[in-house]
């Protein structure tokens, strides 16, 4: 199946390096800017190919471009590194890891709280520490060591946050509001949910969690934690929320426990007058539809990074198209597949101006119509990428309507980022992140490891088959090659977390004596029919069930990797095989 989109050599040919030694110049523009120093040790493994040092070279050059946004002023340079890891040989299927937004930003240390409250949701319950609001009456009651605890006495709660902080604090977790604690399944037992955020977390996103607990009456009217459950064992904390039926079913609204923080609604454009003083910036579908997911990115942020120069509003398209080349399996394109499945919708609402492609050709044709006292929607339409984003800087019209007509690949929307706009549009990586519902499994994998874990990216499918381009990857990713390697970087009976695309699930079994070996398979419930995820993106989809898929799975990998403590990649760690290929790094 050939999918890949061969880029095109005039794009490369004019940053063409003559330098005898790539590696050199990345090193030298990398101390040039001090951030990507530690970008190239995140990413780890990039080999870098001659399209990526074009990148870098026009990145250095692209240093004097100011962007509007003073966060991304800072991360510029992460961002360009990012941008470095993707085009050309990644535009394969993503067989490999898979790094967004999140993944590159610098750690701001300033917005951790130092304790454990912040601002303390409606449900939360305000804290002891701070207001001495226990009565006589109170103590006087939970004093009597023969009554059974009652979850709603505040000390349950003092109880349970001074275990949590001395418990988990080690483990990178830091509490941020607590819910009020419900009974659990039996007397002297209580439910607690709370909201936390791993400290190595790139993403301010807050994640769940909830306990069962047992407590019993200690000395001096205290209360004291017996025994703790595992992540997320207090389901009668778990907070319930109706789910909202698509408009027109008839079912009644069931309540199911699903993330109430997550806002991915599709927003309205308002009132006539509003539509008439915005100015679009409208994409029509071109050739990268049902491309990699990698080319998806690399071109939707072309197009956002566009609408952000000409401080236009961008129309985004969320149904988008999944490679069949994800699903190998089943092997055929899918479309009608939302955006929301895969990427953060809320947090690219809030970093960048966008507006959902059928709500504004709704009101786009409604308005347009009633357009005849004289304010008629404006809009040019331009048919080819070779007109570029500078020459549109001064356009006046409500709509600039790219129509992307020709044959591949110039009607590849990157197009519009090449050559000479490639110095003035910088792709606003910082907006795209991965979807929080599928943050959600990776905070529940890593959570049920306790956040203890070491990983291992083990590369295999089509490369591992290749013999010519990598000639010792299949050597190298062998159970026996683990073993040796492995036993030598990673403690004994560790948990180990392996990423990979291999398909065979007892391939790793030869690790399993010296490992606690964790394979993304083995969380199936946390996608399965009873999972928070199924009945998630079920309502995103109209009440339809909605496949776990490939891409998904390599989203998943990605990030419960980056969340490992040891971390063995297979480019550098376990093999001496570039990870593009022959002499490519
Ligand atoms: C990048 O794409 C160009 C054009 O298709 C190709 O010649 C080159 O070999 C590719 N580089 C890598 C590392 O795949
Ligand atoms: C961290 O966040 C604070 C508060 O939002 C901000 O003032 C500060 O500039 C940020 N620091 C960095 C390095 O981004
Ligand atoms: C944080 O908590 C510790 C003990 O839990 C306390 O000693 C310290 O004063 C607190 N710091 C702040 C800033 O509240
Ligand atoms: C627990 O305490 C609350 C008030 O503090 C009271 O309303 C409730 O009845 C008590 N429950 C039990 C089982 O004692
Ligand atoms: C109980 O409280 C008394 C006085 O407040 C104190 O002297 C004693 O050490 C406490 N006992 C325990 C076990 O905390
Ligand atoms: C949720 O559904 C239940 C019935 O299943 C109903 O009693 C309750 O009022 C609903 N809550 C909201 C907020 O709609
Ligand atoms: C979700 O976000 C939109 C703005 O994008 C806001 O208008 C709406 O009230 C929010 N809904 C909830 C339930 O928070
Ligand atoms: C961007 O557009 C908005 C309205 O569309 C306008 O208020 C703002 O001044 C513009 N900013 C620049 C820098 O052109
Ligand atoms: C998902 O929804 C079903 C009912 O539609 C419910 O039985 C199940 O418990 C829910 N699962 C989770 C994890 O919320
Ligand atoms: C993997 O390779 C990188 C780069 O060579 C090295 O910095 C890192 O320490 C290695 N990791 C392990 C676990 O050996």
């Amino acid at each position: 199946m050939t999918r890949y989109s061969p880029l095109s050599t005039d794009a490369d040919a004019p940053h063409s390096p003559t330098s005898s030694s790539p590696s050199a110049a990345v090193t030298a523009a990398a101390s040039d800017l001090p951030l990507s120093q530690k970008l190239v040790k995140v990413i780890g493994n990039v080999c870098f190919s001659f399209f990526v040092l074009a990148v870098l070279v026009v990145t250095v050059v692209a240093v004097t471009y100011q962007p509007p946004d003073p966060w991304l002023t800072s991360s510029a340079a992460l961002t360009n590194s990012l941008s470095a890891t993707l085009p050309n040989s990644t535009f394969r299927p993503d067989d490999s890891i898979l790094p967004t937004g999140e993944d590159l930003v610098p750690l701001n240390t300033s917005l951790i709280p130092v304790n454990s409250t912040d601002s303390p949701s409606s449900a939360a319950v305000p804290d002891l520490v701070n207001s001495p609001s226990t009565t006589s009456e109170e103590a006087g009651e939970s004093c009597n060591p023969d009554k059974p605890v009652n979850c709603s006495d505040p000390k349950v709660l003092n109880a349970v946050k001074a275990f949590n902080l001395k418990a988990y604090t080690r483990r990178s977790i830091i509490f941020l509001s607590y819910d009020k604690p419900v009974p659990g399944s039996k007397t002297g037992e209580c439910d607690v949910a709370w909201r936390f955020r791993n400290r190595k977390e790139k993403s301010w996103r807050r994640y769940r969690d909830y306990r069962r607990f047992r407590l019993a009456p200690g000395d001096n009217c205290t209360i004291e934690v017996t025994w703790v459950g595992k992540f997320r064992s207090g389901t009668n904390a778990a907070k319930l929320r109706n789910r909202t039926r698509s408009p027109g079913s008839s079912s009644p609204s069931v309540r199911v426990p699903i993330d109430s923080e997550i806002n991915d609604t599709i927003p309205t454009v308002g009132s006539e007058s509003e539509f008439k003083r915005a100015k679009y910036l409208y994409y029509t579908r071109g050739g990268d539809y049902c491309k990699s997911m990698n080319q998806f990115i690399w071109s939707f942020l072309c197009g956002l990074g566009e609408a952000q120069f000409l401080n236009r509003t961008f129309v985004i398209d969320l149904s988008i198209c999944l490679s069949g080349a994800y699903n190998p399996w089943y092997g055929k394109d899918e479309e009608g597949k939302d955006f929301r499945f895969y990427f953060d919708f809320e947090h690219l609402k809030e970093s960048a101006s966008v507006v959902e492609e059928k709500e504004f050709l709704r009101d786009w044709h409604r308005w347009e119509k009633k357009g005849k006292n004289g304010n008629k929607i404006s809009v040019r339409k331009v048919p080819t990428y070779k007109v570029t984003p500078m020459q549109l800087k001064k356009e006046k019209s409500t709509v600039i309507w790219r129509q992307f007509d020709g044959p591949e690949p110039e009607n590849y929307w990157y197009r519009v980022c090449e050559g000479r706009a490639a110095k003035y549009i910088q792709r606003p990586w910082q907006a795209i992140w991965k979807s929080k519902r599928l943050m959600n499994i990776v905070t529940q994998i890593a959570g049920k490891m306790e956040w203890d874990y070491d990983a291992v990216h083990v590369v295999r499918g089509w490369k591992a088959q290749n013999k010519q381009v990598w000639p010792n990857l299949d050597a190298d990713t062998s159970p026996e090659a683990l073993v040796g390697k492995l036993t030598k970087v990673i403690g004994t009976r560790r948990n180990l977390y392996i990423a990979t695309n291999e398909p065979f699930y007892n391939y790793f079994d030869k690790l399993r004596s010296h490992f606690k070996v964790h394979l993304l398979d083995d969380y199936k419930d946390m996608w399965g029919a009873n999972s928070e995820w199924y009945n998630e993106t079920m309502e995103l989809n109209g009440g339809e069930p909605v496949p776990f898929d490939g891409y998904m799975r390599v989203a998943i990998d990605t990030e419960v990797l980056y969340r490992a403590k040891t971390r063995v990649e297979t480019f550098n760690n376990l093999t001496r095989d570039c990870k593009d290929g022959v002499n490519t790094c």
